[in-house]
């Protein structure tokens, strides 16, 4: 079942994904050489918290924590960990969700640690061309197909694997709403989109193959290969003038480059 959301709706939604880049941008600007990603999620409550909002992927089917935050070869939800220090030239993705009036925030975004290979940094920017390209493609009459199609195409051309396992999906009162958004597909294909729909867009890229393994712990997903992938994730409104993007990166590179 796919909720459109009214304009209001909208307005809520964007109010919850600017804190959760506000959020990004307070623990973005916490990540160099000897953090621990325990540490980084403790700032993201506290920012999460002291703005009225709530951490949404706390207890979230068990979650134990607010952020995910998955290092090198880990695509997605790696569980912060006070053993888990950082070092110079990790490539470091987290992922953060927030809930207050009544809708959910959910967006990502991957961090270098210092310096990091030049290859790597490649890796990085493609995978967020890649949601751009994606996003490009999320206007009304438009299917679902054309924006995986679009972030598949990117990625691929660039030799990276997309990984299957894992989607996007509708955003609204629930983190996980109908239509599931792949980053593999066919022009065309899927569901219709149409306005007042609210996706969520996250490109999960890898360096080599991209077959996924399911750890231990029960959630942290990482390469089979354990070479490095790259996640970044939007919100995004489908509008009458195209896409409206309610996730806002730019908070996030201010901070970076100050
Ligand atoms: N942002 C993730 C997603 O889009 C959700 C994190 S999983 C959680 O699916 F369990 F930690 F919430
Ligand atoms: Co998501």
């Amino acid at each position: 079942m796919i909720y459109l959301k009214t304009d209001e709706e909208i307005e809520l939604l964007r109010e919850n994904n600017l804190l959760v880049s506000r959020t990004l941008a307070e623990v973005g600007r916490r990540i160099v050489p000897g953090v621990t990603t325990k540490e980084l999620d403790k700032i993201a409550e506290d920012f999460i918290r002291s703005h009225g909002a709530v951490p949404a992927f706390l207890g979230y089917e068990g979650y134990p924590a607010s952020l995910c935050i998955s290092v090198n070869e880990e695509v997605v939800h790696g569980i912060p960990s006070s053993k888990r220090v950082l070092r110079e030239g990790d490539i470091v993705s987290v992922d953060c969700g927030t809930f207050m009036k009544g809708f959910v925030g959910d967006s990502a975004y991957t961090f270098a640690v210092g310096e990091v290979a030049q290859e790597v940094r490649q890796l990085m920017d493609v995978t967020k061309e890649a949601l751009y390209k994606g996003t490009a493609q999320a206007k009304a009459g438009n299917r679902v197909g054309d924006i995986s199609v679009a972030v598949q195409e990117y990625a691929e051309s660039f030799g990276y694997g997309v990984v299957r396992e894992l989607e996007g999906h509708g955003l609204g009162r629930k983190m996980h709403e109908d239509p599931g958004v792949p980053n593999y597909g066919a022009r065309g294909r899927g569901p219709l989109l149409k306005e007042g729909m609210v996706i969520c867009i996250e490109p999960m890229i890898t360096m080599g193959g991209r077959s996924v393994v399911f750890e231990r712990d029960g959630w942290t997903v990482r390469t089979r290969d354990r070479k490095p992938a790259a996640h970044y994730e939007f919100a995004v409104a489908i509008r009458k003038n195209g896409p409206d993007v309610l996730t806002d990166f730019s908070i996030i590179e201010q901070e970076l480059n100050k």
